[in-house]
């Protein structure tokens, strides 16, 4: 077999970035500020970190940011009234809610609040319903940056078998979405799917996400599989704290074709599709608007 290669997420994430700066000057040129706002309820340091690298991003690329704070007692009523602010602010293109909420929050009701227009997450059902119709909609970040890194590592995607291991909302299910529409025949798998390791084996692509830290090691792995390890999980590791993936890289690495390393492999691919995603936003909402000038004039 041919040396495994390393599926570099970083570099990936950077030729993303460059289409979207790209955009963004396109944009500016026609008086167009592409502007996200991002929403952090409570203390979350994992949220933090995350939401702060969102911030860093979007300056790179000359989308403007903003930050709204709200403290770990917020109500559910007092998040509605500043997504409602954000809807109706012409000026503001992308929402994004950084999950996970406390615990009093209503998360399905805050996530539909977002005028799906603006939800640069692609979590409001309508958008969770036209992917999974095969529609163009605003589509999660994390699912689109890994099927970006498949395409640009297998090319042709058609008639290959991906088993996806996971089944959240925010990655597992849309990841399914966007394979199947990619002409995939996928198999979700789950911790009630049993003989999960059989099944993995007779897969062409496998995307990991579980977060349970190096639970794929070779022995779920078909020899010259593609792997795509979403998980991020803290251990300890000998004393030292470290990220791994849910994928046992060491094991699986002389098993497969090509692999995301973790850190440094999806990660990277989250951040540069939320940009893509509000630049996208921004291009619709400048369409729509568009659209109905030319209505009234008509
Ligand atoms: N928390 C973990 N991943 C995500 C994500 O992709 N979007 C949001 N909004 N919150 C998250």
């Amino acid at each position: 077999m041919n040396t495994p290669r390393l599926i570099d997420g970083k570099a990936a994430a950077a030729r993303v970035l460059i289409e979207v700066r790209k955009d963004v000057e396109r944009l500016r040129a026609q008086d167009i500020q592409p502007a996200l706002a991002v929403i952090l309820v409570g203390s979350d340091p994992a949220s933090q970190v995350y939401v702060r690298n969102k911030i860093l991003r979007a300056e790179e690329v000359g989308i403007r940011s903003l930050e709204h704070r709200l403290g770990t007692d917020t109500s559910t009523e007092q998040l509605l009234d500043l997504i409602a602010r954000l809807n109706a602010d012409g000026s503001i293109h992308g929402i994004l809610l950084q999950l996970p909420l406390p615990a009093q929050v209503d998360e399905l009701r805050a996530l539909q609040a977002i005028v799906p227009g603006k939800d640069v997450d692609g979590f409001h059902s309508e958008n969770v319903g036209g992917l999974s119709q095969g529609r163009t909609v605003l589509a999660p970040c994390t699912p689109s940056g890994c099927l970006y890194l498949l395409e640009q590592t297998c090319g042709d995607l058609r008639g290959k078998h991906a088993v996806v291991i996971g089944r959240s909302n925010i990655v597992g299910k849309p990841m399914a979405a966007l394979l199947l529409k990619a002409d995939c025949s996928v198999t979700v798998l789950h911790s009630r799917s049993p003989d999960p390791q059989a099944l993995c084996r007779q897969a062409d692509i496998v995307i990991a996400a579980v977060g349970r830290p190096r639970l794929i090691d070779a022995s779920w792995l078909k020899p010259g599989a593609v792997v795509i390890d979403v998980g991020i999980n803290r251990i300890d590791d000998a004393g030292r704290s470290r990220l791994v993936g849910d994928v046992d890289f060491d094991s699986a690495l002389p098993q497969v074709a090509a692999i995301t390393p973790v850190p440094g492999g999806v990660g990277p691919m989250t951040i540069a599709f939320l940009m893509k995603n509000t630049v996208t936003a921004a291009l619709m909402q400048q369409h729509s608007l568009s659209e109905a000038v030319c209505h009234s004039i008509s």
